[in-house]
């Protein structure tokens, strides 16, 4: 098949990357891509969100498909423009892409659907905002409606954090248009993970599970960042609820969506808080009643999760991209290894907050070793998250560098055999978490 993959990120090469370990030989191209997708694929020079030259190369190179990475170009339509030329492309339409580009939009959905989340009101005025806090207690969440780079979500512990918050949104424009409308939601007790479900429109068929790692330091400390590494399966996601999660949570949504008239393809990824004697911390119980609730929704496959679920995936990728994409995806399209994966995200000093570009990156050619001790050679990949080319080097340019996944028959194998590469690698101001799975061994 003849595809091109929009985007430039870790989740872009992993997808790539896996479309290349496909018996059948593709021809894969990735629009804008980075330094390392640049091994799996020809990269062609429009950036992800060129909706006009994207679809316009389309036009002109009639690929069999168009997977779409990340989501903004997904909010602005690139779905839509590309069917309207008659490119199969997997990724929904913009109307299904509001499922993460407005908090308020998911909401009304699970609402209708009687999807599990937490109680949440929306609001425009800080005053009223402040008025309805007493009611949620503490802490309490304060949401910015629209996209803000994973920045728009507030977890406050004091009322003075979450009046700051709704004042930093609604008074202060600290978001611009994403938080001229603000949610006040209830807090989750848990244990976060990530589904990836594959919807063609009708159905869906659930990815492994995962877990991100969303804060930036060991141990769940500092800020929030868009993940520092992940692991599947998730533990935390034991194997009876995942029935639940396809007939509660995924497959509401997709029908309440279709009666709204929005037929959803692509990924559908639930971020989800579990609560039961199994999650680690567990703690009070959400007004839903329900062990497991909606965190948020996204329209697309997770960055990381994707480094870590793909490798993970046997039979034809390309075949279920294109099923899920044409409305006929079967439950055989998805075919899961039993190895487990890990990925660790090497990230620039400063991350999440400013750092310096162009640092030269030294090791990704060397030969990953066996992890002393393990029966057979490991198993890694590096997976490019911001890099580029100059002169003869491969140099950062983004916060989140590299992904290094690493797969094992158990996670302790899998986890060993992605620090054991990530030793290997090197760029000045260079930091990772050293905890990656850590909820998962606490068991
Ligand atoms: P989101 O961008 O909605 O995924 O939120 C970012 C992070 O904030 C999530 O991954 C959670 O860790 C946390 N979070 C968001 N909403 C809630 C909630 N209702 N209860 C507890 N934590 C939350
Ligand atoms: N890893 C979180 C996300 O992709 O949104």
């Amino acid at each position: 098949m003849k595809i091109l993959v929009v985007g430039s990120g870790g989740r872009e090469h992993a997808i790539a990357w896996r479309l290349a370990q496909d018996a059948e030989e593709h021809e894969l191209y990735c629009a804008p891509g980075n330094a390392g997708i640049a091994d799996v694929a020809m990269c062609v020079n429009i950036a992800a969100d060129d909706v006009a030259n994207l679809v316009a190369w389309a036009k002109a190179e009639k690929p069999d498909l168009v997977v779409v990475g990340p989501e903004a170009p997904l909010v602005i339509g690139l779905v839509d423009e590309m069917e309207k030329a008659g490119i199969p492309c997997f990724g929904p339409v913009a109307a299904g892409a509001r499922m993460e580009g407005s908090k308020r939009f998911a909401k009304e959905i699970m609402d209708a659907a009687g999807v599990p989340t937490g109680k949440a009101e929306t609001y425009t005025d800080a005053a009223a905002a402040k008025a309805a806090l007493p009611a949620y207690g503490l802490p309490v969440v304060i949401k910015a409606d629209g996209l803000a780079a994973g920045k728009g979500v507030i977890v406050a512990e004091t009322t003075e954090q979450a009046e700051a918050a709704i004042d930093d949104m609604l008074v202060g424009n600290k978001f611009g248009a994403a938080g001229a409308e603000v949610l006040i939601e209830e807090f989750l007790h848990g244990e976060e993970c990530s589904i990836l479900a594959m919807v063609d429109g009708e159905n869906a068929v659930l990815l492994p599970s995962s877990q991100d790692h969303k804060r930036v330091f060991d141990g769940d400390k500092g800020p929030n960042t868009g993940g520092m590494g992940a692991y599947s399966p998730a533990p935390v996601v034991t194997s009876d609820k995942l029935p639940m999660i396809k007939e509660k949570i995924i497959m509401p949504v997709v029908r309440e969506l279709k009666k709204r008239g929005i037929t959803y393809r692509g990924i559908l990824y639930a971020g989800l808080m579990v609560n039961d004697a199994n999650a680690n911390p567990h703690g009070p119980l959400a007004k839903s009643g329900s062990t497991v609730n909606v965190v948020e929704f996204n329209a697309r496959f997770g960055d990381p999760e994707t480094e870590a679920v793909l490798p993970r995936l046997g039979g034809s990728f390309a075949t279920a991209l294109l099923h899920a994409a044409k409305g006929c995806l079967k439950d055989e399209d998805i075919v899961v290894k039993p190895e487990t994966a890990a990925t660790i995200i090497l990230a620039s000093g400063g991350y999440p907050g400013s750092y310096e570009k162009g640092k030269v990156i030294s090791g990704l050619d060397t030969v990953p070793q066996p992890v002393s001790g393990a029966a057979s050679p490991s198993v890694t990949q590096v997976f490019h998250c911001g890099t580029k080319f100059a002169d003869d080097s491969v140099v950062t340019s983004g916060g989140r560098v590299l992904s290094v996944t690493g797969l094992g028959v158990t996670l302790r194998e899998a986890v060993d055999a992605a620090y054991a590469r990530v030793a290997q690698i090197s760029f000045d101001g260079m930091f990772y978490r050293k905890d990656i799975a850590h909820r998962a061994f606490e068991r």
